[in-house]
Parts: structure tokens; C-alpha cells; sequence
């Protein structure tokens, strides 16, 4: 214990299995770029203020490149006894420099150490996953204009309702994707906040200037609060929300591809490449990637929650339970970010089913808001004309014919104010193209909105 860089105070040696309990090396040693960037603006920061000599900045620094290098290589010896990445740098940087090494650690703490990792960590992320979240968008609207035209029954509680372009279906998961890209940036703001000079939680005794470290970290902002700096973890509860989301737009795509996919709905292929097979049936092709990704939604809401009820008990202000924020946020990270480069894959090698789609939407009525939208043109009050238009289905549905297979004759037993102009407003095409409000789904509209996006995402 005498050798642990707390071991002052203490008697006789670390039980082994404390040790064990404790140590979070074997997840955090994830950060160790981060962790050595931070020490050496923090040694930089030291010398300036004249709290290190400048000699001693220069060997902390040179060693930590070292250090580094090691690390990168893979040759660094982790000692599990190291407890933490922190901790297991700032050893090995003491092997190499001697005392310097140990004037490192002056005017900080792991407490704002670590909460300026996983800032740092973050960062990066959020950045990649924006990216990805990019080309995952380029993807979808790639697709958008592949198939603008094709036209598919829209459904409202999984019940064929009307007729949508299916472009403008996969314009709907852009609008998502978008948020989902400004709740990331949104939360990075947030978090882009420098911690060091915090220390274990009341700040620093020393003259530190804390600006001069974030600007070396290329932070836009520092600390307000001491004891907020090192004991929260919002900004990783939001991102793990914002992750969620993401999520939860993913699977329900998922949901949608697994369907469309069935035999049921046959409306797309999903490429070979991107499905799995049986190991008994031999005629199976499987959905498994969309399947796989609506399932991982829930393991990473999971963490999420997890977040929440770790931080939700926790006094003031730093606490070990915060060491249990590192391995939720790094599996959201590595969940989320496959799961939106495999979707654009999906989506890059779809193909819809031309003929099985028309031919779902012969069924289902999906004109009869058309019928009903007509008579009010007719004079017909909306509510009466969804009453006429009722009553036409359930007749048709007796004789087994859809709305436009009526007569005219046939029609005006319920709906009396009906003419023959009626049966073009009962065509798919025109039922699209007659919503052309704002955000509709008529071809018009949706082509400005598929070249706007396009335009967003540098496709044009
Ligand atoms: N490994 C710790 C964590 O992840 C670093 C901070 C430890 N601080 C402490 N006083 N034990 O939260």
C-alpha cells in the first residue's frame, strides 16, 4: 500500500479483492490518449503560472509522449494494483522521469481529471456519430430518389389508411435523423466545458489559471462551480438520451424493414449481404441486422436509465459510484455507432418490390378520405359525407369490390351528390398528389423536399 499514491495514510495492505472491486482499468485505460492530452496541458498550465519549472513541464511532457507510445504500441505493463488509468500513467511516468513525475498531480485531482477525460472522449464521439448519422441520412435519401415515385399504403394503426409516396415515407425518418443530429450537437455545447482546476471539489490553493488549460485543450469555455465540475454527470445523461433516440428511430425503422420484408408485406429485399440464414431451415433468409438493431435500442435505453439511477442519490459532490458512468456510456458509443453504419448499408442495397407494392394498394379503401374529401366539394358536409362514405365501404366490402369497381348507381344510394367526376379523385396517384399541403405527401411537395435535404447533405 505504501506504494499506492494514497498510501500515506493507511496501515496494512489493500485486501486483493478491494482491489479487484475497485479498479476500473480495464475500461478506463479506453481514455488514456485523453487522460495524457489533459495532463500535459495541465503540466504546461503549472510551469506557465511558475507553480513547475519549466525543465520539469518539459520531462513531464516528453514523458507522457513516451508513456503514450507505449501505450499505443502495446507494450505498456498494466498492473491491475494501478486501480485506475490515471493512476497507471502517472506511474509509469514517475518510472521514466523520476521526481517530476510526481509534481504532476499538483493543483488537481482524479475528480476533475476524470470528469475532463470523458468530456475529451466524448467530444470525439459525438463528433463521429454525427458524422455517421450523415451518411446514414445520404443513404436514406439516396433511396428517396431511387424509388420517389413508387407509391405505397400509408397505415395508421398498422391498418392500410392512404397512399403515400414512399419517398416521403423515408423523408420522415430523415426529419428524425435530423434532430437527432442537433440533439448531439445541442448537448455537446453543453459539455464543452473545461472541469480542470476544480480539484477533488473546493478548486485549488495554488495560482492555476484554468482558462490557459482550456485553451490548450481547445475548450470554449471553463468551469463555474468547483463541486458541479467534478460531481455531475448531465451532460453524459443527455447524450445517453440523445443515443437513445437515436435508437428508437432506428428500431422502429427495423420494425418496418422486418415487416416489409415478410412475405405478408413483401414490399422490399433486403440484400443477401445484409441478412443471415438458418441453421436447420434451409430456405430462410433473415432480417437479423434490422432485428439486431431494434433489439439493441433496448440495451441502450437500458443505460440510459441506469445513468439516472446512478446519479439520482448521489450527495455532493464527487462519489466512486461516478466510476460506473465509464462502461454504460462506452457501450451506448459502440452500440450506436454500428447500428447507424449498418442501417445505411440496409438502406444503400434495398429493393422495393414494385409490383407487390401496387398491388397492396388495389386493397384496403385507401381512397375513401378522397370520397369523402370530394362530396365536401360537393357541398356535403365533411361529417355527412364520412357517413356516406361509411356506409359505400361497407356495401363494397359485401360485394367484395374496392370504392372505384362501384357504378355510379351503386354509389349514389348512400352518396346522392356523387357524379362521375368522383372516380377520379378515387385514383391512387391523384390521391397522392391532390395533398399537396405544406409537408404532404404530393410528388410537388415532396420533390422540394427531397432537393432541399439533398442540398443539405452536398448530394446535388
Ligand atoms: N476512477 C475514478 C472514476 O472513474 C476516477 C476518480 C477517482 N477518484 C477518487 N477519489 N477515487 O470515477
Amino acid at each position: 500500500n505504501k506504494e499506492k499514491p494514497w498510501g500515506g495514510r493507511f496501515g496494512g495492505g489493500t485486501a486483493k479483492l478491494v482491489e479487484e472491486f475497485t479498479c476500473s482499468l480495464h475500461f478506463d485505460r479506453r481514455l488514456y490518449r485523453y487522460d495524457i492530452a489533459g495532463s500535459m496541458a495541465h503540466a504546461r498550465m503549472l510551469a506557465r503560472q511558475g507553480i513547475l519549472t519549466a525543465a520539469e513541464a518539459e520531462a513531464i511532457v516528453n514523458g507522457l509522449q513516451t508513456v503514450q507510445g507505449e501505450i499505443d504500441a502495446g507494450t505498456f505493463l498494466f498492473d491491475p494494483g494501478d486501480e485506475d488509468i490515471h493512476m497507471a500513467v502517472e506511474r509509469r511516468l514517475t518510472a521514466i522521469i523520476g521526481e517530476a513525475g510526481r509534481k504532476l498531480h499538483t493543483a488537481r485531482s482524479r475528480n476533475d481529471q476524470i470528469a475532463l477525460d470523458i468530456r475529451l472522449f466524448l467530444r470525439d464521439q459525438v463528433g463521429v456519430l454525427i458524422e455517421a448519422l450523415q451518411d446514414l441520412r445520404r443513404a436514406g435519401v439516396r433511396l428517396a430518389r431511387r424509388y420517389f415515385s413508387v407509391i405505397l399504403p400509408g397505415y395508421t394503426h398498422l391498418q392500410r389508411a392512404q397512399p403515400v409516396l414512399f419517398s416521403h415515407h423515408l423523408l420522415a425518418y430523415d426529419e428524425m435523423w435530423r434532430r437527432d443530429q442537433g440533439r448531439l450537437r445541442d448537448c455537446l455545447v453543453r459539455f464543452n466545458v473545461c472541469p480542470l482546476g476544480a480539484a477533488a471539489l473546493a478548486g485549488s490553493t495554488f495560482p492555476i489559471d484554468p482558462p490557459y488549460t482550456a485553451e490548450l485543450l481547445d475548450f470554449p469555455a471553463i468551469l463555474n462551480n468547483s463541486l458541479d465540475a467534478v460531481s455531475d454527470r448531465d451532460f453524459i445523461v443527455e447524450f445517453a438520451a440523445a443515443a437513445s433516440l437515436i435508437m428508437v428511430h432506428l428500431s422502429r425503422l427495423a420494425e418496418e424493414l422486418i415487416l416489409w420484408s415478410s412475405a405478408e408485406f413483401a414490399f422490399i429485399e433486403i440484400a443477401d449481404a445484409f441478412c443471415t440464414g438458418s441453421s436447420i431451415m434451409p430456405q430462410k433468409k433473415n432480417p437479423d441486422v434490422a432485428e439486431l438493431i431494434r433489439g439493441k435500442s433496448g440495451r441502450v435505453i437500458g443505460h440510459l436509465t441506469g445513468l439516472l439511477v446512478t446519479l439520482k442519490g448521489l450527495p455532493l459532490a464527487y462519489n466512486r459510484d461516478l466510476q460506473e458512468d465509464k462502461e454504460p456510456l462506452f457501450d451506448t458509443v459502440d452500440t450506436v455507432l454500428p447500428c447507424v453504419r449498418l442501417m445505411a448499408g440496409v438502406l444503400d442495397n434495398l429493393a422495393l418490390k414494385k409490383e407487390k407494392i401496387a398491388a397492396a394498394l388495389q386493397g384496403g379503401f385507401l381512397t375513401a378520405t378522397d370520397m369523402a374529401d370530394y362530396l365536401v366539394t360537393q357541398g356535403v358536409p365533411f361529417r355527412t359525407a364520412h357517413a356516406q362514405v361509411g356506409q359505400t365501404v361497407r356495401f363494397a366490402e359485401t360485394q367484395g369490390k374496392e370504392l372505384a369497381d362501384l357504378t355510379l348507381e351503386e354509389i349514389k344510394q348512400f352518396a346522392p351528390l356523387a357524379e362521375a367526376d368522383l372516380f377520379g379523385w378515387l385514383q391512387i396517384e391523384q390521391s397522392v398528389n391532390r395533398r399537396c399541403s405544406p409537408g404532404g405527401t404530393a410528388a410537388g411537395r415532396v420533390a422540394e423536399a427531397l432537393a432541399a435535404v439533398e442540398q443539405e447533405l452536398g448530394l446535388t
